[in-house]
């Protein structure tokens, strides 16, 4: 697995072109967690405000362990420094971490009759634009259509709209995400069907 290619620092290179895709593994968790707070504090700041940003890292924004367990929740690192992450998944829940899920969010789906889910996908902020996160999703199409799934479901940030409207997804309903007290994230739900292999 591998797309346009890493370095071998310790921070992302501004200038690095590669990087290669690999599953994720438990021990990246804590890497995972830096990597997406720095992605969202960064690069939602033109949507939604600090407090937004602030009550959704950890809850709504946050890796879900479940799908690492699972083997459908992928990296793309420049070699040691993970500088992407994204998945998919079988199971109900749409989006968030694993604390919190119920039984039912965290049961299997049927792939011949529901979508498979697309999660977490985020990108540090000095390597967004180089076909990270199409890669990570190219990978997670072809997971999925492997494993039997017809369709794709996500919920996306208002900044990630146009990454998976390009990955071929449509927007299929408008909402928000209740977080602490009145605040709220306004999202899109969308959906694609995964083009059938002849
Ligand atoms: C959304 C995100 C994952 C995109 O990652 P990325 O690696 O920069 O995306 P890619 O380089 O693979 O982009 C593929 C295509 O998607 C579209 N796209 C991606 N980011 C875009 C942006 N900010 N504005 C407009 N189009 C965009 C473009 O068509 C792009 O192709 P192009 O660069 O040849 O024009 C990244 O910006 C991010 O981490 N955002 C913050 C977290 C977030 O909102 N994640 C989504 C959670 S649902």
């Amino acid at each position: 697995m591998s797309g346009p290619r890493p370095s071998s620092t310790n921070a992302p290179s501004p200038t690095a072109t590669t990087f290669a895709l690999r599953p994720a593994r438990l021990e990246d968790v804590g890497e995972l967690e830096t990597l997406i707070a720095v992605s969202a504090r960064i690069l939602l700041a033109p949507w939604y405000s600090p407090a937004q940003v602030d009550a959704a890292v950890g809850s709504v924004f946050a890796v879900d362990t479940q799908l690492i367990e699972d083997g459908t929740y992928f990296v793309a690192a420049q070699d040691p420094t993970i500088v992407g992450c994204g998945g998919w998944s079988r199971r109900r829940t749409l989006f968030g971490a694993d604390r919190g899920h119920t039984s039912d969010a965290a049961s299997v789906l049927d792939p011949a009759r529901d979508p498979a889910r697309i999660r977490a996908f985020f990108v540090h902020p000095a390597c967004v634009r180089r076909g990270i996160a199409a890669a990570l999703m190219r990978l997670c199409e072809q997971a999925a259509a492997d494993a039997g799934f017809k369709t794709m479901e996500l919920v996306a940030t208002l900044a990630g709209e146009p990454l998976y409207a390009a990955s071929g997804f449509a927007a299929v309903e408008h909402f928000e995400i209740p977080l602490v007290g009145t605040l709220a994230m306004a999202v899109v739900r969308m959906r694609k069907d995964i083009a059938t292999q002849s």
